[in-house]
């Protein structure tokens, strides 16, 4: 495979869809827009729902982008070779223009021809049909006709953004990462990792779980940036890819951190830099406490080995670095201050609560009644008590 930079990469997939007719769309927050009912952007597609259901956009029926998304359902999977709380998805969509076939032979050359992904290390899936939808013959003869390796599943290849709304059957793309030739198939081996999933959006789930089909039929795609630049860079995780080079840098001449822990720090704290540089600001509520969240986590990790780590350590080189790569116009000054004086907080949290769980009232098992008393009296959350506790 080629080396290639972030910037490289970005400039090669959306050049190469413009050349095909589709405009960029600027990326855009990571808030959705009101009324969505998700917390915040998981996919490249959420801005975009109006016009898969039928609204005319701007900019024409063939689109492109750079969207950062966050998922915070992957959080305890972060650290592992491929999970991020925050990542960037490269885009297509076609808006009632042109079917899947095409979106998957366009994918197809941009990864082996455009990227030079190895062919012989990619594999396929389809949806398989289940009571509802038929089997997707379209995509899965697009797959023999270039001699790539397929499998059916009927879960994994059905996407759709919540209960209820625009779905449909996909067809993801995975790259294999082992050290041995290929073997096996995506479900049944994870060294297969996914990097592209083509969605035919043309249906609506209802709220009585029926589906619809929606006014026109739609293609999104969406690509997961730094899982491929990890395969192009050859290196083996999303951590040890150029966009995580300023960290690896700096982190660990600051602190000594083995590698999970690096990777913990690392990803939630370039997370909460982008979120509090999208506006949020730490709380207990919604997108607030995810951020807050965030934080403890990264503080945990620092004190578990050393309490007299802090944050004021942090180059505000790091800082800045990540606003812009995201294009961001927070001061960096802001944000820095923002995180500083959540640190702030949590270690008062921290010592008050050390102080009361010392009572011989907590010494023993804790029951409800404790734990609400604890919450709501001296706003010592549950997870924070347990752990407390277990630090002792
Ligand atoms: N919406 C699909 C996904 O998030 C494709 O962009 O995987």
């Amino acid at each position: 495979m080629r080396t290639t930079t972030v910037e490289d990469t970005i400039r090669t997939f959306v050049e190469y869809y413009e050349e095909r007719g589709h405009r960029r769309i600027t990326g855009s927050t990571l808030l959705p827009p009101p009324g969505d009912p998700v917390l915040f952007t998981t996919s490249g597609m959420h801005p975009l729902t109006p016009y898969l259901e039928g609204r005319q956009h701007p900019l024409g029926q063939r689109l492109v982008n750079v969207q950062r998304c966050l998922r915070t359902t992957d959080l305890e999977e972060v650290g592992d070779a491929t999970h991020l709380t925050v990542f960037e998805m490269l885009g297509t969509w076609s808006l009632g223009d042109y079917e899947g076939p095409r979106s998957l032979e366009w994918g197809y050359d941009l990864l082996t021809e455009g990227l030079g992904v190895d062919p012989d290390l990619i594999h396929a899936t389809v949806f398989g049909g289940d009571g509802q939808v038929g089997l997707d013959t379209a995509s899965l003869e697009v797959w023999q006709r270039r001699g790539v390796p397929v499998e059916r599943t009927v879960e994994d290849n059905w996407w759709s953004n919540g209960p209820t709304g625009p779905c449909g059957p996909d067809s993801e793309i995975f790259v294999w990462t082992g050290d041995t030739p290929p073997q096996s198939t995506p479900t049944r081996d994870d060294r297969w990792v996914e990097v592209w999933n083509h969605v035919m959006m043309r249906h609506r789930r209802l709220g009585d779980g029926t589906l619809v089909p929606l006014p026109q039929r739609n293609i999104d795609t969406g690509l997961g940036l730094e899982r491929l630049l990890a395969l192009l860079q050859g290196v083996d995780s999303v951590f040890e890819c150029d966009v995580f080079t300023p960290w690896r840098e700096r982190l660990p001449g600051l602190w000594h951190l083995d590698e999970p822990s690096l990777r913990l720090v690392s990803d939630h704290l370039r997370s909460a830099v982008v979120v509090t540089g999208d506006g949020v600001r730490p709380g207990n509520t919604g997108r607030a406490y995810v951020l807050r969240r965030l934080m403890r986590r990264v503080l945990t990790t620092l004190w578990r080995d050393d309490p007299t780590r802090q944050l004021t350590d942090l180059p505000q080189e790091l800082v800045r670095h990540t606003l812009d790569h995201f294009r961001q116009s927070a001061d960096p000054d802001e944000v820095r201050r923002v995180l500083l004086d959540e640190e702030r907080r949590f270690g008062e949290l921290l010592q008050r609560g050390r102080r009361i769980l010392d009572r011989p009232r907590f010494r023993g098992p804790l029951d409800e009644e404790d734990f609400h008393y604890l919450h709501d009296t001296h706003g010592l959350p549950r997870d924070l008590v347990v752990s407390l506790r277990g630090d002792n």
